[in-house]
């Protein structure tokens, strides 16, 4: 019995550093199971991460784990990841190209996004281009991802660490808001 106690101890320990000398790509994998090869999603609610500024992918990640963001899906997976992973993964995810991906939009809807989006430009750039550190590329990002997630930042159920994205988001209307998601899904490169 004794033994079986003690050789638990040390298997525990040899798990926990084989754990910890995990190559980023094989840590990576559990992301990609969701988000995608390379970090390209295929699915329409999960986001691509796959060339997203490091800046952007870190700051996000780190505030799941600390708690101040919340998630259904990413809070509780990323609180088992250390601070060095967490960096690491941004790291390894903004190193890929970021790939716009094709998607059925309504022309009517993106239109409308076009002129509704003019208050985001100053930030987002005309198309989405992320042209600073701190802000996302929404150009070919997954429309029901950007809508549902505008709608989260507009009732306050998740954060947005800038409070002039947020004044922003709250002059369009419900239909200007899917609009956008619209307009900037359908944008490539
Ligand atoms: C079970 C599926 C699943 C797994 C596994 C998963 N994610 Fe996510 N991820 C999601 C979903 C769904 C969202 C959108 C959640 C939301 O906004 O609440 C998301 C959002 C994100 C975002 C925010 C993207 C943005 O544009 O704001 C990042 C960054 C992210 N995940 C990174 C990761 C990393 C790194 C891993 C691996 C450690 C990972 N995810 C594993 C489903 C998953
Ligand atoms: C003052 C600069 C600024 C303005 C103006 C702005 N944004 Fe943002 N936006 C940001 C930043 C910074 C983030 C990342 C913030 C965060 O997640 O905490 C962001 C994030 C987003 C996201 C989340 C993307 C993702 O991958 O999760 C969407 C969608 C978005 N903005 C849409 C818009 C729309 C639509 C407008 C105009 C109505 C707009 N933004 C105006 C700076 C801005």
């Amino acid at each position: 019995m004794r033994y079986r106690v003690v050789y638990g101890v040390i298997l525990a320990g040899l798990m926990c550093s084989a754990h910890a000398a995990d190559k980023i790509e094989e840590v990576a994998e559990t992301c990609s199971g969701c988000h995608g090869a390379n970090g390209v999603s295929e699915n329409a609610n999960i986001p691509s991460i796959g060339g997203q500024p490091e800046s952007y992918l870190k700051k996000i990640l780190l505030e799941w784990k600390s708690g101040v963001r919340h998630s259904e899906t990413m809070e509780s997976l990323i609180k088992e990841y250390s601070i060095e992973q967490i960096g690491a993964l941004a790291a390894y995810y903004a190193k890929k190209p970021w790939t716009p991906v094709a998607q059925k939009t309504d022309a009517n809807l993106v239109k409308l996004g076009e002129d509704a989006t003019r208050g985001c430009a100053g930030c987002h750039g005309d198309t989405g281009v992320a042209n600073d550190v701190e802000t996302p590329n929404l150009n070919g990002q997954w429309a029901e991802y950007l809508e549902m997630d505008m709608l989260k930042f507009r009732k306050g159920s998740m954060t947005v660490s800038n409070p002039k994205m947020l004044k922003a988001l709250k002059k369009l209307s419900t239909e200007e808001l899917k609009a956008a998601a619209a307009f900037f899904a359908s944008q490539g490169k």
